[in-house]
């Protein structure tokens, strides 16, 4: 239904999925993606509040799914006095990471929590409180967090690019039978390299004896919390473009213009563009 001179506004995703970038040139659509509107600071605005919604969600599912009713260790997330709690490793400390860790220290569990950008791990280690370690993203520190925890989240993100693949098969064949890996970055492909997308109806699958979680919209299970999130944080730019029109708005404003990912049918995010192998444009040599 999409066509020319439609303005589409919504989380896409581009990096992954090369059948609707293509669709999007073909029909001259303007689509401005959430999850690309940056602030000065390199923060996300309209991807941050989904992302802490689905990082406490990926503790709350990962314990359900560690239940041996559900085909998991049957290990508590907490322990108990006396026993061992789970160790739970996050790779990523982003807002997905950070909201993870929240709640899986809250629980009681373990948490070691793995970021390339030392800035980023000392404000964890400033913030957090509780049993937990911070590690500097290398292959030696990912393989041997993976090996003694029983469950894994997957939060790294390289804006509109592909996620790097940090978690190997042979890792996750290494994990204890019966754990759990949830991957909140399948959306932009996955951090762990065995995950594929699933639904909600069919959240998880078995592979190496370790349960695999990647619904690629988890906050779409609880919506009466994530609407408001979402629409608290995209009420202003939806106001602005509305007032001003879509041209103006995103030549006055560089945090929005950072969400054009198509403009009239022309790339103008360069990891999308770089992905597929398709021509780029900025997005100010084509504004009128
Ligand atoms: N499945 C879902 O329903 C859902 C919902 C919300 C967000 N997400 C996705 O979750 C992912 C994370 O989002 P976010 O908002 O936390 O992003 P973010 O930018 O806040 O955090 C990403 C973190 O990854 C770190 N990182 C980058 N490269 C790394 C590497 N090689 N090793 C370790 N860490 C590295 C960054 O330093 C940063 O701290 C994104 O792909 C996002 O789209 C998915």
């Amino acid at each position: 239904m999409l066509r020319e001179g439609q303005l589409l506004c919504t989380y896409l995703h581009l990096a992954t999925n090369e059948h609707l970038t293509r669709m999007l040139m073909e029909r001259k659509v303007t689509a401005l993606a959430y999850e690309t509107v940056e602030l000065e600071n390199g923060e996300l605005p309209l991807l941050t509040p989904m992302s802490e919604v689905a990082g406490r969600m990926a503790i709350q599912v990962a314990a359900h799914y560690l239940e041996k009713t559900c085909g998991g260790r049957g290990k508590l997330l907490g322990g108990v006095p006396g026993v061992r709690p789970a160790t739970v490793t996050i790779v990523g400390g982003g807002t997905v990471g950070i909201n993870a860790a929240k709640i899986a220290l809250g629980m009681g569990a373990h948490v070691v929590i793995v970021d390339i950008n030392p800035v980023r791990l000392r404000y964890l280690d400033e913030v957090l409180h509780g049993n937990f370690t911070t590690l500097s993203s290398n292959r030696r520190n990912i393989a041997e967090a993976i090996h003694v925890s029983d469950v894994v989240v997957g939060a790294v993100l390289i804006p509109g690019a592909r996620a790097p693949r940090l978690v190997t098969r042979e890792m996750v064949a290494g994990m204890t039978h019966g754990s759990v890996v949830v991957d909140v970055a399948v959306d932009q492909g996955g951090c762990i390299e065995t995950i594929r997308p699933t639904s909600h109806s069919e959240p998880v699958y078995e592979l190496d004896g370790v349960l695999h979680y990647g619904v690629t919209n988890m906050p779409g299970a609880v919506p009466r919390t994530s609407t408001y999130a979402l629409t608290n944080a995209t009420l202003p730019y939806a106001l602005r473009l509305a007032a001003q029109g879509f041209e103006d708005a995103v030549a006055s404003d560089p945090v929005l213009a950072k969400g054009v990912n198509v403009y009239q049918g022309q790339i103008t995010c360069s990891p999308v563009a770089e992905t597929f192998g398709l021509g780029y444009k900025p997005l100010s040599e084509l504004l009128p």
